[in-house]
C-alpha cells in the first residue's frame, strides 16, 4: 500500500471565539501573565487561512477585515508556520520543508476579542501540516500553539471549553443546544496587553505585593461552576444570567461608548450583553436565531456607529475544509 502523497494546497476554516466567563487572577511575578478560569465558547464566524507550497514564503491577507494587518513575519500566522518548520526539523527529521505561501480571508474583525490573529495561527499550524505531509499529530500541534499564546490552543479545538493556566490549559465542557449571538463591533481596536494593564491598575495589582497583601496575589481564581450548569442544561435564560467578565470594567474604561452599546442591548431585548475577552467587541445574547435577527436591527437603529454580526455557537475548531492535489 503506498501512501497518498500529501496535497499542495490546503485550505482551514476557524473560528472566533467569545469569553462566556473570564475570571482573571493577579498576574503572576515571573512572566506577567495573569492565571484565568475562563470558558470559551467557539462562533461560527470564521477566517479561512490556505497554504499551499510555494517557492518562497509569503503572506497575504484579503477579505473584510484586512485593512492594517501584517502581512510579514511579524502576523502570528506567519510564526506558527516557522515554529512549524523548526518541529518539523528537529523532531520529524525533515530537514528543510518546502516554503509556503499562506493566504487568509479575514473576516474576524481585528483586535476585537475574539482571537482572530490566535485563529489565523492555529489556521496557518493546520493548513501548513496538511501540506506538509501531517508529520505531526493533532497533541503535538496543541504544544506548538501553546507557543504562539494563550488562545491559540482553543482555536483549535473549538466547542466550548473550560481554559485555565493562562488559559491554554483546556478541557471540553459539556453542553446542549446552540447559543444565537450579536456581535457589535467597534470600528476602533483595543490592544489585549493594554487593557490587562488597566484592569492591574483597577485591580490594585500593579503595585508589588506586601506580606499582606500576597495571599490575595497567590489565588487562582476559581472555575464558574453556575455557567458551567447553566451550559449543560442548554438554557440561554440560565446562560445569559451567568455571563461574565473580569476584563469589561477595564474595556469600559478605555472605551466608554462601549456602555452605551451595552446599554442598547438591553433595550432592544437581548438576553444578556458582555465584552468579548479583552474587548471591545460586545457580544449580545439572543434566545433564538430569529431574535439574533430582532436585536441586530434594533442596533442598527440605535447604535448606527458599530457594525453587527449574527452568528451562534458552539461552532467546531479548525478544520481542513478543500485541499487541491
Ligand atoms: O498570549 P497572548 O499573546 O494572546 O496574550 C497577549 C497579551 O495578553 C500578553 O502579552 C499579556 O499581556 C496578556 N495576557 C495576560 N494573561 C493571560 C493572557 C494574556 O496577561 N492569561
Amino acid at each position: 500500500m503506498t501512501a497518498e502523497p500529501a496535497p499542495r494546497i490546503a485550505t482551514v476554516r476557524v473560528p472566533a471565539k467569545v469569553n462566556l466567563a473570564l475570571r482573571v487572577g493577579a498576574p503572576k511575578l515571573d512572566n506577567g501573565y495573569h492565571p484565568l478560569a475562563t470558558v470559551f465558547h467557539a462562533v461560527d464566524l470564521t477566517d479561512e487561512v490556505t497554504v499551499r507550497r510555494a517557492r518562497r514564503f509569503s503572506l497575504e491577507v484579503t477579505g473584510r477585515f484586512a485593512e492594517g494587518v501584517p502581512t510579514d513575519h511579524t502576523n502570528l500566522a506567519w510564526r506558527a508556520v516557522e515554529l512549524l518548520r523548526d518541529y518539523y526539523r528537529q523532531t520529524c527529521g525533515v530537514r528543510t520543508p518546502l516554503p509556503v505561501a499562506i493566504s487568509i480571508e479575514k473576516n474576524i474583525p481585528v483586535a476585537g476579542g475574539m482571537a482572530g490573529g490566535s485563529a489565523d495561527a492555529a489556521g496557518a499550524l493546520l493548513a501548513a501540516n496538511t501540506v506538509w505531509g501531517n508529520e505531526l499529530m493533532p497533541g503535538d500541534l496543541s504544544a506548538i500553539a501553546e507557543e504562539l499564546g494563550a488562545d491559540v490552543p482553543f482555536a483549535l479545538l473549538g466547542g466550548n471549553a473550560l481554559g485555565v493556566g493562562r488559559g491554554d490549559e483546556l478541557s471540553t465542557v459539556l453542553a446542549q443546544g446552540q447559543l444565537h449571538w450579536v456581535f457589535c463591533v467597534s470600528d476602533q481596536g483595543l490592544s489585549t496587553p493594554e487593557v490587562y494593564r488597566t484592569f492591574d491598575r483597577l485591580s490594585g495589582w500593579d503595585q508589588m505585593p506586601t506580606p499582606e497583601t500576597l495571599p490575595a496575589w497567590e489565588e487562582v481564581p476559581e472555575p464558574p461552576e453556575d455557567l458551567l450548569q447553566a451550559l449543560r442544561s442548554g438554557d440561554a435564560v440560565e446562560v445569559g444570567q451567568h455571563l461574565e467578565n473580569d476584563l469589561q470594567a477595564a474595556a469600559v474604561e478605555l472605551q466608554p461608548g462601549l456602555r452605551d452599546t451595552l446599554a442598547a442591548g438591553a433595550d432592544v431585548g437581548a438576553l444578556a450583553g458582555i465584552v468579548s475577552g479583552s474587548g471591545p467587541t460586545i457580544a449580545l445574547l439572543a434566545a433564538s436565531h430569529d431574535h439574533a435577527i430582532d436585536i441586530s436591527v434594533g442596533m442598527a437603529a440605535l447604535r448606527p456607529e458599530v457594525e453587527v454580526f449574527v452568528t451562534s455557537g458552539p461552532a467546531p475548531g479548525a478544520r481542513v475544509v478543500s485541499t487541491e492535489a
